[in-house]
């Protein structure tokens, strides 16, 4: 799927950015829009579709599960429910790429269906933790096989499914989500709790579809056997690719840049709060639209930043901003600690190793602990970052480059668009100096 290891970026020094501009749809809320969408009644129009790499492998493996879907333009989907009996067998394995969502929101939507399935992904999925969702869909009758823990994850059909009162061991908006739609197809009221908030996109969403859920704290349950109806979804514009431009202004912004029409659910903005922490000048302003979800236009300036302990109730918030929160530390003056956030180990990379090690190639003194980094601003040179094929590694040093003081070259940088397509474009035009390589 995503192949092209060689692709890379040179990214030369700019020290200015300004305009505005529109990133696209939200990654994690046009999974959720395919995949309930597909087991609905009736047609969901989205609207504002992300069509990255990683939601086509959604939207490809509802397809070979008997969905009919429609594409009448890159940005809108079609999707024509099955209806809850409705999927069928798939001829073959289902391939999710990179997509760590897919394939675990895949294995809770298929753990009581009543056919087999398979489901792999790329070298950096095949690489991930399953057993996270696995062991709770066990509790509930499922039949799944890891290996080692990892995919493929081969679920057996035909297994009924009871429901279940699960505490999650961590705080993981995948297993949460994957419980959830497995407690769609179990007999009785299923409940998860979380050990802190995290994204809830899930929930807003199934409410759209008319299930009913009821929400008591940390505590969300639902009961089995709602059939969802289709309905109408305006996907915002993604919070986390918004992120880097957002740090981006802080670094360098010329007046006002101006980020237009972005989710912010305050379950995935916990990078604006770390930011304001640091002395950044971010202003939101609310607009309508959205459906269930709130979007707002950003208005970021170029502010002095300092280093921060970051609170680690934050950290669920933020957990997908962490490569672009590292850029800002180092652009920060004094020393930024992250603890609590060992979950970055089992992203799509390492990325607390990873970035230790891109930062540490560009000048920047920081120390890799086992849950966090500890990063002392500085300046920062120029250099050869290795991505090791993290689309948001690979993002997150292109805005370094606001800060450099020489070319920084980007290896492995393909998968960029498993979650941001055009994201060299929109760098470009506002600012930006970076040029893509075969
Ligand atoms: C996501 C949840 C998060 C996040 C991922 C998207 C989702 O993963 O990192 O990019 O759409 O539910 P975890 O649940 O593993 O924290």
């Amino acid at each position: 799927m995503s192949g092209a290891a060689s692709r890379r970026y040179l990214v030369r020094p700019a020290h200015s950015v300004q305009g505005e501009l529109a990133v696209p749809g939200d990654k994690s809320i046009s999974h959720r829009a395919l995949m309930l969408g597909g087991i609905a009644d009736g047609r969901t129009d989205i609207d504002g579709f992300l069509a990255s790499e990683d939601c086509l492998a959604t939207l490809a493996a509802l397809r070979a599960l008997g969905v009919h879907i429609e594409r009448p333009s890159e940005r809108q989907v079609r999707v024509y429910g099955a209806g809850r009996e409705g999927l069928r067998a798939p001829a073959g394995r289902l391939d999710m790429g990179n997509a760590g969502t897919a394939i675990r929101l895949f294995m809770g939507l298929l753990a009581g269906q009543h056919f087999d399935s398979t489901l792999v992904g790329d070298a950096s999925l095949m690489r991930r933790p399953m057993e996270r969702v696995a062991q709770p869909l066990r509790a509930m009758g499922a039949h799944i096989q890891t290996q080692q823990g990892r995919p493929p994850v081969q679920i057996r059909g035909g297994c009924a499914l009871q429901a279940i009162d699960y505490t999650m061991p961590m705080a993981s908006a995948q297993v949460k989500s994957a419980v959830l739609l497995a407690a769609l197809f179990a007999q009785g009221r299923s409940s998860v709790s979380e050990p802190a908030p995290t994204r809830d996109h899930t929930e807003r969403m199934l409410r759209g579809f008319g299930v009913e859920l009821v929400r008591d704290g940390a505590r969300v349950s639902l009961a089995g056997g709602a059939r969802l109806q289709a309905c109408r979804i305006d996907v915002p514009g993604d919070f986390s690719s918004a992120a880097f431009f957002m740090v981006a202004g802080c670094l360098a912004a010329t007046g006002d840049l101006t980020l237009r029409g972005v989710g912010v659910n305050p379950t995935r903005t916990g990078l604006l709060e770390l930011l304001r922490l640091m002395g950044a000048d971010i202003r939101v302003e609310p607009q309508a639209g959205g459906g269930s979800e709130p979007i707002a236009d950003i208005h970021v300036r170029a502010s002095a930043l300092r280093g921060i302990r970051v609170p680690e109730r934050l950290v669920p918030l933020a957990i997908d901003e962490f490569p672009v929160f590292f850029i800002a530390a180092a652009a920060a003056r004094g020393e930024t600690l992250v603890t609590g956030a060992a979950e970055l180990r089992v992203k799509e990379s390492d990325r607390l190793a990873v970035m230790a090690e891109g930062l540490t190639a560009v000048g920047i003194e920081c120390e890799l602990l086992p849950d966090g980094l500890r990063i002392q601003g500085g300046a920062v040179r120029g250099g050869r970052i290795d991505s090791h094929g993290d689309h948001r590694i690979a993002m997150a040093f292109a805005i370094a480059s606001l800060i450099a003081h020489e070319t920084i070259e980007i290896e492995d940088v393909a998968n960029v668009a498993t979650s941001f397509p055009g994201f060299p474009g929109l760098a470009r035009s506002i600012g930006l100096a970076l040029q893509e390589e075969a």
